[in-house]
């Protein structure tokens, strides 16, 4: 009999609560970012991605997305970690050079010169952390590094000529992640890696058998690390972000083009630069010598129909890579399928990138899932500058300064993950209103309920009568006159 009062209470109350967000302004879910690089938007449409599919089905994907230019590994991949377009963070090249010795280093080199890195701009690891956030990073590009002083609070960089291929070392990888960083050092976010399926690329072509074959391996990976997630005890607490830092273009050659050889260009001469870096794909920068740079941009512009030759400061806006001293006065890209040699042909990849990020084939993929991304929603392409503001508002932190703008890509995000409600919007004080009424409004039913309760209690000795499910349904029939 004692039971009665208890168990109506408690569905009175149970009835009354207002409708919280699921997720106060103060709390924010952990993050994984993963790139694997290379990863051109349509690798998914001629080998069969079971995994890519089931995430796209219980996440967001995004028909591609724009890197900036120059579309090559380290200045993209600093783009994603900082929002920022490649003049604005100064990570122009892969390569470190310095013009006055002739000196360059390779890409692996110069993760570990701190200064290419460290000139201004903050990756997220480091705008987070001091915000009270504990972040990871495992060999994303400026991993080396440290900024400010600071660096990530975990982070492994690999070690050189690293196989960037085997499936085993990234399955180990993504449970040392999602064990040890995420469950057990209880980080808040991390970058992840993966050297392919770029090198593969490069290597075979876009179009190889061998490309299809590791994006294959990428799609196990793929499921390998949201079953890990699960494993972990993580599916509810940790939205993930899939993404690259460039496309691949097929490569033409063996006589197929007519190449473009700077050194058979007539009125060109190596003689005018103090320094340059070409030989590298389909771009190039130029330093002519004092008083030489008209000369060597009139030999250059139109000497060759898909040779691309711009002054610094004239450079098409939409690339956004002019306004940084470290950007050599005369730059060249070539359209897709060539490369820019210099003597003469050295470069024998069956693909390339650094191209136009106009270019389709200079598009990576974008995909992400978790409790804070809507269901099975396909996103117009955006820029990848717009990856940050998404993520520190995906992780509560206050932005640096950047490029990106979060109106543009927010409706990827759950409504209670979406700026309107959050803050000191209005949204936010009806929530409290609703909220506070609901508290006073849910004590004087107990109230009552007790009252009655205890009539009935009292009524029932005496005439020991109606039953459970009578008494239940009253209190129902109560709560639905007092809420709202
Ligand atoms: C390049 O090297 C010269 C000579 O060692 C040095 O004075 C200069 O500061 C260096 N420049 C950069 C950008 O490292
Ligand atoms: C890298 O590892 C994979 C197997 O995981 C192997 O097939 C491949 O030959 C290795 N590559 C090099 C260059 O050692
Ligand atoms: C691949 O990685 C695993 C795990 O780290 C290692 O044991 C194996 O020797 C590697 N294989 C190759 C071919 O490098
Ligand atoms: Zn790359």
């Amino acid at each position: 009999m004692l039971w009665t009062p208890v168990l109506c209470l408690c569905l009175c109350v149970q009835s009354l609560a207002v409708p919280v967000p699921a997720h106060r302004a103060t709390e924010h879910r952990k993050l994984l970012l993963v790139s694997f690089d290379g990863f051109r938007w349509d690798y998914d449409r001629d080998v069969d991605t079971p995994h890519l599919d089931a995430m796209a089905k219980d996440g967001v994907k995004a028909t591609y997305v724009t890197p900036a230019f120059l579309t090559i590994t380290s200045p993209t991949h600093f783009t994603i970690l900082t929002g920022k377009y490649i003049e604005n963070h100064g990570v122009i090249h892969n390569m470190w050079f310095n013009t006055s010795t002739w000196e360059k280093k390779s890409y692996y080199k110069s993760q570990f010169v701190n200064e290419w890195w460290d000139s201004g701009s903050l990756p997220i690891w480091i705008t987070a952390q001091r915000q009270g956030l504990k972040a990871g990073s495992l060999h994303f590009p400026g991993t080396a590094s440290t900024y400010q002083g600071e660096s990530a609070f975990v982070r492994e960089v690999e070690p050189e000529n690293y196989n960037y291929s085997n499936e085993t070392a990234w399955q180990e990888n993504i449970d040392k992640v999602m064990e040890s960083w995420f469950r057990g050092q209880d980080l808040d976010f991390v970058s992840m890696y993966f050297g392919e399926p770029d090198a593969t690329g490069h290597r075979y072509g876009p179009d190889s058998p061998e490309r299809r074959a590791m994006v294959q391996q990428v799609d196990r990976t793929v499921g390998y690390l949201r079953s890990s997630a699960e494993r972990n005890g993580l599916s509810e607490s940790l939205n993930i972000i899939i993404t690259a830092d460039h496309g691949m273009s097929t490569v033409y050659r063996n006589g197929l083009v007519e190449e473009i050889v700077l050194s058979k260009i007539p009125g060109f001469s190596f003689g005018d630069l103090s320094f340059h870096i070409v030989d590298f794909g389909p771009a190039g920068l130029l330093l002519p010598k004092e008083g030489r740079l008209d000369k060597v941009y009139s030999a250059l512009k139109g000497a060759h129909p898909h040779l691309h030759v711009y002054k610094k400061e004239e450079l098409p806006v939409h690339l956004h890579y002019s306004q940084n001293e470290r950007i050599l006065p005369i730059i060249l890209w070539a359209d897709p399928g060539y490369v820019i040699n210099g003597y003469f042909p050295v470069q024998f990849h069956k693909g390339e990138h650094g191209y136009d990020n106009q270019a389709l084939d200079m598009k990576p993929f974008f995909r992400a899932v978790g409790p804070d991304f809507r269901k099975n929603l396909l996103v117009e392409p955006f820029e990848t500058v717009n990856i940050y503001p998404l993520m520190c508002h995906m992780l509560k932190i206050t932005p640096e300064p950047n490029d990106g703008q979060l109106e543009l890509i927010q409706h990827m995000l759950t409504s209670s993950i979406q700026p309107e409600n959050e803050g000191s919007s209005d949204n936010d004080i009806l929530t409290s209103v609703f909220t506070g009424l609901g508290a006073v409004a849910g004590f004087l039913v107990v109230v009552f309920v007790v009252l009655i309760s205890r009539g009935i209690y009292k009524h029932r000795r005496n005439k020991s009568s109606s039953t459970d499910e009578g008494k239940i349904d009253k209190c129902q029939s109560e709560t639905k006159q007092t809420s709202f």
